[in-house]
């Protein structure tokens, strides 16, 4: 009967450690959990910091969006002078042409200015060109 007892107190004495285990493990791993977003929040800051960088390489590039002229934005814009207020702008006239975005102007200075082939409006490359030039107003 004793040995029974034990047996039974045994598997009980089991049961309670494993449960209080399982638990702990949930408890420690809770906390891991929330620094991974955190860390997988955090490039997003970085991704934008490094899109300002890309765009002024991509400004000084005088073969940016295939250009064959020889020119880089800067060749004209000489440090993103002249450029200050068009981040803020909706309306550009560029050489007598009117463009209705920021990014249309980007693209009418590579095809007529760089002799370059517009880029996609929507992609990465123009997002970075945006962000610098976005960047200047503040100079
Ligand atoms: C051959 C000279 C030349 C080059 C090279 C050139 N641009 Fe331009 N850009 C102009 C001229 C001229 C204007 C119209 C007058 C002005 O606003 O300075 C202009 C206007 C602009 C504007 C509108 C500015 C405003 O506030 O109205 C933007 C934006 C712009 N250029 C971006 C670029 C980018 C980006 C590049 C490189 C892909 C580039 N430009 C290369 C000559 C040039």
């Amino acid at each position: 009967m004793n040995v029974l007892k034990f047996i039974i107190l045994s598997i009980a004495v089991t049961v309670l450690v494993f449960a209080c285990k399982a638990k702990e493990t949930e408890i420690i791993k809770a906390p891991a959990k929330e620094k991974e977003q955190v860390q997988a929040k955090a490039p997003s800051y970085g991704a934008m910091a490094d899109n300002i960088e890309k765009g002024k390489a991509l400004f000084n590039d005088t073969i940016f969006g295939n250009g064959t002229a020889g020119k880089s934005c800067n060749s004209c814009h000489l440090g993103g002078k002249g450029l200050e207020m068009a981040g803020e702008k909706k309306e550009f006239n560029i050489m007598g042409k009117k463009q209705n975005s920021l990014e249309e102007a980007v693209n009418f200075c590579i095809k007529m200015a760089l002799k370059g082939t517009a880029i996609d409006p929507n992609g990465k490359d123009m997002m970075n060109i945006v962000a610098y030039i976005k960047s200047l107003q503040s100079k």
